[in-house]
């Protein structure tokens, strides 16, 4: 076997039976359709794109300003998940995606109410997409989906009712902004999700100390970046030890050892999304970092080390 092919299984996982060529993911609303990605390098050699938060119907989202600065540990945004409607999505969208990428497609929907949920989904499980990531953790529109995300009732009652419209893996997406994300977790568990994603951005705020005014339009938003690694590493770890189910990790991720970090601490794959913002070559160059961070940490294949710190 050549180096490079023995290389490229060293990376692969796999989701719900899906086979990702690597763990790098892409986080959902941080990379569109991966089109501007697309002219700086060939996004094929990504394992999945998780595309930007489709909803029932097309939101234009939040007042501007929605994005905030926060110097090298990362930024607030409030963009209230502007997109097109899940129509506009799959007539359009989907089929361009599909015609230059062949990696693991994860659609990431969001909803105001039960039925946006089911409707958006049971659209999507008609299309060429792997994963359903449903967002229950958006902080940024008022009840867009957090309110689901924070209790664990709510949080079971979604995925209850998008599983029963849907043949395709389900993924829950966790907020971070809840007192115990294991119980929200184990609700989603219990009532049929296939995996999670975690961890949504944290509720934040910045002020602008000249104008005396928050920075953004909405006050509030999510904050992302570096700064929350640890948050999200802790969280993963938390759910990691209490359920079964397959963990996309997300949070802070800006290099290959971040990378290795949130799979020690249970992922199996891994989102990054503030860091594509600042970096927009950082997804390729964490996939091209991974084989020599291996070789120095002697990992034969990445899936050795999923949960490892919680194998005692
Ligand atoms: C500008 C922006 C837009 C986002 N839009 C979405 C979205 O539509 N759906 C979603 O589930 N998460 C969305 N997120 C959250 C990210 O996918 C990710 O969970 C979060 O930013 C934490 O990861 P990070 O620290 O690597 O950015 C967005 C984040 C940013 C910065």
């Amino acid at each position: 076997m050549g180096t490079k092919i023995k290389n490229m299984n060293r990376l692969k996982v796999t989701l719900s039976g899906i086979t990702l060529a690597n763990p790098i993911i892409p986080a959902s609303g941080t990379y569109g359709f991966g089109d501007e990605f697309a002219e700086l390098y060939d996004i094929n050699c990504l394992g999945g794109i998780s595309f930007k938060g489709t909803t029932r119907e097309a939101r234009y989202g939040n007042p501007l300003p929605r994005i905030a600065e926060c110097g090298n540990y990362g930024m607030i945004n409030a963009v209230g998940l502007q997109n097109p409607g899940v129509e506009h999505v799959i007539a359009h969208e989907l089929p361009r995606l599909k015609s230059h990428y062949n990696g693991c497609i994860v659609a990431n929907v969001s909803g105001f109410s039960v039925q946006d949920y089911v409707e958006t989904c049971a659209l999507l499980d008609k299309e060429p997409i792997d994963i359903l990531e449903v967002n229950i953790s958006c902080p940024n529109v008022h009840n867009g989906g957090m309110a689901f995300g924070t209790s664990p009732e709510a949080a079971a009652e979604v995925t209850a009712a998008v599983k029963a419209v849907t043949t395709k893996p389900v993924y829950m997406k966790l907020s971070p902004n809840v007192t115990d994300i294991v119980a929200i977790a184990k609700a989603c568990e219990a009532a049929g999700a296939d995996g999670l994603c975690l961890i949504n951005t944290v509720f934040g705020m910045r002020i602008d100390i000249r104008r005396r005014r928050p920075v953004i339009a909405n006050r509030y938003g999510g904050y992302s970046g570096s700064g929350i690694f640890p948050l999200a590493l802790r969280m993963v770890n938390q759910v990691a030890c209490a359920t079964s189910l397959p963990i996309i990790g997300c949070g802070g991720v800006s290099s290959a050892e971040d990378v290795i970090e949130m799979m020690m601490a249970g992922a199996t794959a891994v989102e990054i999304g503030a860091a594509n913002l600042t970096n927009p070559m950082v997804a390729k160059e964490i996939i091209d970092r991974l084989p020599a961070l291996m070789e120095e940490l002697k990992i034969e294949k990445l899936t050795d080390i999923i949960g490892i710190v919680n194998h005692e």
